[in-house]
């Protein structure tokens, strides 16, 4: 357990760059498994959720770990496809080892995947498109284990929706699998293609990533390569948040403005200033000007508001001069956070995907519990732009995607410091 400790009222002043994206490395992170020979990822932060598959990619009989800022798998050929059931409930990610170990070794048994709590998260786009091109999907109670008798054939398969972990899943069974696969209704997300280009330049034959129709001729064999992943959108958009939550002048480096241009839209229409050039955005917001309410947002999927910056966005609007609403598309629970916001002040509630913000709070510290990744984030994110002292009891969830969201926000200037309790 972390407790962290956030004296409202500092203004933030500096330039800082995010760290490679969470939800690039951690499907990269399995893709190594598809190569018969080592990857690395190079300069990935160190997330929980980057410890929990290092460790599944030992458990599965591959070596892998870190060495200085990089990443190095050796898959090598003695995989084997049973996932432990404390890494597969440690995060949502585990998901993305059924493709590759059914690939690789024939059978793959995963305990359904943990990770946020933000509603009911299903795999069955998952499991339907890897039963199209041949598996067999056996489910019993909390478990699923998928077998093949020969190679995987390839497919036209149309997604129910632009399911990210989905298309990812798919993409990678269908390097391995024979022929020609079409992936219809796919997501679009940069992550999406940043897994394209590394599956290309192991050696996939990939077109149409970061569109709808996604074409994938497989059979090739892969061999591990060496590779940079994206930078971190969201980390990007939290640094963009806590400079309007605090007042003062940021730039966010080393991340176009394109990968989160829907955010710095919002923030543009909040008040705040922000100036974008190629790869780094300036941010700046005197803390005597109110921020602008009266929106109304709903994130979706890309190239939408990310459903990620939803709570983020919230902890913005909290003191707006408007009331303003947020609907989330994609997940029912989205809005955990309701509650921190609530107890620091803030008049706001959630009905069904949505969350109503009154504005015009004046916020005060007060003792409020992370309840997901992103809520925790929003909640230190509004503490900053509180008065006063805030305790943010987190049970584990923001380290799963910062590796040290205080430690960045100090460098800023803020007064925030974590113990481990
Ligand atoms: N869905 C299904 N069936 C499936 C798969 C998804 O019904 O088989 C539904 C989900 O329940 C959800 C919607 O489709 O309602 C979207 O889910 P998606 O599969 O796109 O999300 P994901 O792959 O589980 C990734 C990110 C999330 C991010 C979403 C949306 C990773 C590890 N996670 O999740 O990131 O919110 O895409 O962009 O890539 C986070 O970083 O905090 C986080 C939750």
């Amino acid at each position: 357990m972390q407790l962290i400790t956030i004296t409202g009222g500092q203004t933030l002043h500096g330039r800082i760059r995010p760290a490679a994206a969470k939800n690039s490395v951690l499907p990269l992170l399995a893709a190594t498994l598809l190569c018969r020979t080592p990857s690395r990822l190079r300069a990935v932060p160190p997330l929980a959720d980057v410890a929990t598959s290092l460790a599944l990619l030992q458990s599965v009989g591959a070596k892998a770990e870190r060495q200085g800022s990089d990443l190095f798998v050796a898959p090598g050929q003695d995989l084997q496809g049973e996932i432990p059931d404390y890494l597969a409930g440690a995060m949502r990610s585990s998901v993305f080892y059924l493709a590759p170990l059914l690939c690789r070794v024939g059978e793959v048994r995963l305990p359904l995947p943990g990770g946020c709590k933000l509603g009911p998260r299903p795999v069955d786009i998952h499991l339907a498109g890897l039963a199209a091109m041949g598996a067999q999907v056996e489910l019993e109670g909390i478990a699923v284990t998928l077998r093949r008798r020969g190679p995987l054939h390839g497919v036209d398969f149309a997604l129910r929706l632009p399911s990210v972990g989905a298309t990812m899943t798919l993409m990678m069974a269908a390097t391995q699998a024979g022929g020609t696969t079409i992936l219809r209704g796919a997501a679009c997300e940069p992550e999406i293609c940043d897994l394209a280009n590394f599956l290309r330049a192991c050696g996939a034959h990939i077109t149409g990533a970061g569109t709808p129709v996604v074409v994938i001729q497989g059979g090739k064999p892969l061999q591990g390569t060496a590779w940079t992943p994206l930078p971190d959108r969201i980390a990007a958009a939290t640094y963009a948040a806590a400079l309007a939550c605090a007042g003062g002048e940021v730039t966010v480096t080393h991340c176009a403005p394109a990968y989160y241009a829907a955010f710095l839209d919002f923030l543009q229409a909040a008040g705040v200033d922000v100036a974008r050039q190629d790869t780094t955005v300036t941010l700046a917001r005197s803390p005597a000007r109110p921020l602008r309410g009266g929106q109304t947002l709903c994130a979706n999927a890309w190239p939408a508001f990310a459903t990620d910056t939803a709570p983020l966005a919230a902890a913005v609007l909290l003191t707006a001069d408007a009331p303003s609403e947020i609907y989330d598309h994609l997940f029912a629970r989205r809005f955990a956070c309701a509650e921190g916001f609530t107890a620091l002040g803030a008049r706001c509630c959630t009905a069904g995907r949505t969350l109503y913000m009154d504005g015009r709070a004046a916020l005060h510290g007060a003792a409020v519990t992370a309840p997901d990744l992103r809520g925790g984030a929003a909640l230190l994110l509004a503490a900053l732009g509180a008065e006063g002292v805030t305790l943010l009891r987190d049970p584990g969830h923001i380290p799963r995607g910062y590796a040290d969201l205080p430690g960045d926000l100090r460098t800023l200037g803020a007064d925030c410091i974590t113990e481990k309790t």
